[in-house]
């Protein structure tokens, strides 16, 4: 070696380490975006039908009251995801809802609610999307809606209308967790989309923010912090703990879109995070439901009912049982897991009914539900499964559980009946927006026009001002001149 090269030495040294710190820093953005992409659970809707299908390659599909609207592939494949994508324009799609083809993106995607992504978390998404991602060369069938709502330049107006960027309800001087609990619940948990309530339009209704909704058949709870309907009663620590694994000893169980919100996003989530998330929740005002709760837990008295038997445990056997009595069939179908008392197993994995938010809150969907549909849900440290019953009971056995059930341990006001479980069975109540139809597209002409109007008056009301801004300006300078 000459001494040329010798003195090049710690030159090259310093460009070998400064290249392993770029790999570092990139390997801690992929990392960082991953996070991101895990609390925005990108996952949850960009997944695909198929099980253990790969990563974000989309396809699957989301009923909506217009029709069914497919999530695309958002793999960095060059041919059918988002390989071409530039970082502004992946941008644009999360916070206003146009793809790279300038294409009006549906509100399926929810940029209504990634719209305040910060640019720090934009650039680590984006870098881990591209580079941490394997591309999938696949295409997804595509979204066909019913007339209106396949012109996609529709929603030009409806984001004028409801693309609202003011849903701050803190101070401006809140402390750094609590803004951090803010960005991690409205803007990537997006939370709003299922608990707060939509209006005729399907935007969501900011005046009723996390104060509950109907979801297909579910409900998803009030979450404003009213101390009787909502989760003000609730410790910042149970509330944590309801988001890292779904469950809360005597109080709550996550099931249906919930328990998806855990086992795909939630559970990933740091503690600090979590626990920003729930002091956050605590300073949402209150509103309190229309739908009375349960305001203390039944006291519960055991019975023997070892007369009301019929083959416990052989639940396949009961629709054509053709059982109707709500104790038999409650205790043939629940007592194992429950408890002939409702009060599950003492370690409480199997849940109390008696001290559960589905049973003594004001509506008894997710009750009905969680009967038909059954709970599969992982967890940070709890995995748990309860057996889907809606095949094995037709739904005037499921009536008969539920009211069975509500009455011995839950809210007793309540009452379901086989029309009702069969409603929620199929998805829940109409949303208004089709069976109002005709109204709508009436009220959209109308709409359409009044945003016009007011667009083009706001113009020439602007150009007026300048105007007469201008003439101002002008008789000023003529006026110092002299
Ligand atoms: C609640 C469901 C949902 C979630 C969560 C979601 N998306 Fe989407 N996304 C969709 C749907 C549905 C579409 C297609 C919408 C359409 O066809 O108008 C879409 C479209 C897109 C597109 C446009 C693709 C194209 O070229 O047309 C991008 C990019 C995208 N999503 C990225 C993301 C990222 C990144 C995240 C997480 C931060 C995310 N999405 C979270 C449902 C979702
Ligand atoms: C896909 C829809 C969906 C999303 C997204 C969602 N939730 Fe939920 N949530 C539900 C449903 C449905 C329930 C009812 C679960 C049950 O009782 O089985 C629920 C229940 C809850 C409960 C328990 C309330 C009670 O009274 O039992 C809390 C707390 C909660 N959600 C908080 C959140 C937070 C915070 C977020 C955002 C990070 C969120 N949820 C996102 C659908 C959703
Ligand atoms: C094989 C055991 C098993 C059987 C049988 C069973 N469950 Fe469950 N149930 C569970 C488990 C496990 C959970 C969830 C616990 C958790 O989330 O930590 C659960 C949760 C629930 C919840 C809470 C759901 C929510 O949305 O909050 C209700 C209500 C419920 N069960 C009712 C019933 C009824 C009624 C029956 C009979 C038709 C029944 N279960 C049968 C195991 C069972």
């Amino acid at each position: 070696m000459n001494l040329k090269t010798l003195r090049l030495l710690p030159l090259a040294a310093f460009v070998v380490s400064l290249s392993a710190m770029a790999s570092q820093d990139n390997a801690a953005l992929i990392k960082q975006g991953e996070y991101v992409a895990r609390a925005a659970d990108c996952g949850a809707c960009h997944r695909t039908v198929e099980q253990g299908g790969a990563l974000f390659s989309g396809g699957y599909a989301i009923d909506s009251p217009m029709g069914r609207i497919i999530s695309s592939n958002i793999t960095p494949s060059k041919t059918h995801g988002i390989g071409d994508y530039t970082e502004q324009q992946l941008a644009d799609a999360l916070r206003k809802g146009i793809n790279a083809k300038g294409q009006h993106l549906y509100p399926a995607m929810p940029y209504t609610a990634y719209q305040g992504m910060s640019d720090a978390d934009i650039h680590a998404l984006y870098v881990y999307l591209q580079q941490g991602v394997k591309p999938v060369d696949k295409a997804v069938p595509a979204t066909e809606l019913a007339f209106p709502f396949n012109v996609r330049a529709l929603m030009f107006g409806w984001n004028l209308l409801f693309l609202d960027a003011s849903s701050a309800t803190l101070p401006t001087d809140a402390d750094e967790p609590l803004k951090r609990g803010q960005y991690l619940v409205d803007t990537l948990g997006h939370c709003g989309a299922c608990h707060t309530p939509r209006n005729a339009f399907m935007a969501e209704d900011s005046s009723r923010y996390l104060a509950g909704a109907a979801l297909g058949g579910w409900v998803a709870p009030n979450i404003t912090s009213d101390q009787a309907s909502g989760i003000g009663s609730w410790s910042n620590d149970e509330l944590a703990g309801f988001l890292k694994n779904g469950h809360v000893t005597n109080k709550a169980q996550a099931a249906g879109g919930m328990a998806e919100a855990v086992e795909n996003s939630l559970r990933f989530l740091s503690d600090g995070d979590l626990h920003a998330m729930a002091s956050y929740l605590k300073t949402v005002p209150a509103i309190a439901s229309a739908h009375p709760v349960l305001s203390a837990p039944r006291t519960v008295v055991p019975v023997d009912m070892t007369t009301l038997e019929v083959g416990q445990g052989d639940q396949a056997s009961l629709a054509n049982a053709s059982e109707t009595d709500g104790a038999r069939l409650y205790n043939a179908a629940c007592a194992s897991c429950h408890g002939r008392d409702g009060q599950g197993t003492a370690d409480a994995f199997y849940p109390s009914l008696s001290q559960n938010t589905a049973l003594t809150g004001g509506q008894p969907n997710n009750l009905v539900m969680a009967i038909i549909e059954g709970i599969s849900r992982k967890g940070a440290d709890l995995e748990v499964n309860m057996p889907a019953l809606g095949g094995d009971l037709n739904d005037q056995q499921i009536a008969a559980i539920a009211n069975y059930s509500l009455q011995r341990f839950g809210n007793p006001a309540l009452n379901v009946s086989e029309q009702e479980v069969a409603q929620l069975r199929r998805g829940g109540d109409v949303p208004l927006l089709v069976t109002a139809m005709p109204y709508v597209l009436w009220l959209g002409g109308v709409l359409g026009v009044a945003i016009v109007c007011w667009w083009v008056l706001a113009r020439i009301k602007r150009k007026r001002e300048r105007e007469i801004l201008e003439k101002k300006n002008a008789l000023n300078r003529r006026f110092h001149s002299r």
